[in-house]
Formats: C-alpha cells, sequence, structure tokens
C-alpha cells in the first residue's frame, strides 16, 4: 500500500471544507450566487457612506448607470435595454412603475442593486461594485431616472 503523508490527508480535508462553504465563480449554480450575495450584504458598509453633495452623487450614478445598467434598463429606464430586445433576459418593469418614496427605502434600493435575483437582475456585489457607487446609483434613481417620468405617467393616467 502507498504511503500518504498525513499533511496531504489535512490539506486535501480542508480544501474540501473550503469548496464546501465557498465554490469559485464557475462551479457556482445561481442559487448558491443568491445565497452568497445574501451573506455579502451588510447595511453598516451603505450607512457609513458620505457624498460631498447630493449633485455628485447623482452625477456619479448617472455615469454608472449609463455604463452598466442601461444595457438591461435601457437609456431611461424603460426597461427596453439592448439586452433585452436582444432577447438575452426577461424585459424589466420600468424604473418609473415604483413609488420610490413610499415602496422602496433606500436601503431596499442598495440591497437590490447588490443582491440581484435568479430573475436576470446581476448580483452587483459579487461583482466587487462598492457600497459607494451603489448609493450613487441609488441617489441618481431615486432622485432623477424615475422622477421626471411619474408626473408624466400620472398625467397620461388621469
Ligand atoms: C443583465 C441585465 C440587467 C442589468 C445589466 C441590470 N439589471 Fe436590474 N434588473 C434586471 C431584471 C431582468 C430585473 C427584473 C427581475 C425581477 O422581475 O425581479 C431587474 C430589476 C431591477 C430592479 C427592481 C425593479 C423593480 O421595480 O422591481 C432594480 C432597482 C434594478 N434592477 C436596478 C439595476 C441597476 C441599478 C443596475 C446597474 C447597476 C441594473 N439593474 C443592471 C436585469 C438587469
Amino acid at each position: 500500500m502507498r504511503w500518504i503523508s498525513p499533511t496531504a490527508v489535512v490539506a486535501a480535508a480542508l480544501a474540501a471544507a473550503a469548496c464546501e462553504l465557498e465554490r469559485s465563480p464557475e462551479q457556482r449554480t445561481a442559487t448558491d450566487e443568491l445565497a452568497l450575495a445574501e451573506r455579502r450584504f451588510d447595511p453598516v458598509a451603505f450607512d457609513t457612506v458620505v457624498w460631498a453633495s447630493q449633485e455628485a452623487a447623482v452625477e456619479r450614478g448617472r455615469d454608472i448607470y449609463s455604463w452598466v445598467c442601461a444595457d438591461c434598463h435601457g437609456p431611461e429606464g424603460h426597461g427596453d435595454g439592448g439586452r433585452v430586445i436582444d432577447g438575452d433576459t426577461i424585459r424589466p418593469e420600468p424604473l418609473q412603475r415604483a413609488d420610490w418614496q413610499r415602496d422602496w427605502s433606500p436601503e431596499d434600493l442598495h440591497r437590490k442593486v447588490f443582491i440581484g435575483n435568479e430573475l436576470g437582475m446581476p448580483h452587483w456585489g459579487l461583482r466587487l461594485m462598492r457600497p459607494r457607487d451603489i448609493v450613487a446609483l441609488e441617489h441618481y434613481i431615486r432622485l432623477e431616472l424615475a422622477r421626471g417620468d411619474v408626473a408624466e405617467v400620472d398625467g397620461e393616467e388621469s
């Protein structure tokens, strides 16, 4: 019988345990990804973010939105981005649909962007988007993107 070093046995056991805890990105299923994003979400990391001004945060949020969110959510948040048109992902509801003051707190929005879901909203927290940038996006969506059109939509309905 071949002799196996105890160190190798311990190393293999440790590797197996580590695997259980955190699989490499290629091995993770969609459910693992969601669970991992949920575990990594820490509301405190958002509480400590400070922007010099609201305008600065909105401006940064506008830039990030156009780089990474508009692909699916569309340039104005109507859910008509290129990837939706190409059939890569389901069509998200227009971001104007929500009443951000009533239905969504800033923390809800941080959580949504960081954690994502299994329906096609990516887990931005796992893609290393910083809390600071997620706060900027939250400002942009609530204060600018969704606002302009709310009045318009209300007007059409009445
Ligand atoms: C790959 C496509 C894709 C990208 C890129 C993407 N999203 Fe989404 N997002 C979705 C889909 C699909 C949904 C709807 C899933 C559902 O029905 O829960 C969604 C849902 C949301 C919602 C919830 C809206 C609601 O009313 O329920 C918010 C907020 C949101 N995304 C913000 C963002 C932000 C901010 C970014 C950029 C950092 C972003 N998304 C990038 C696909 C995407």
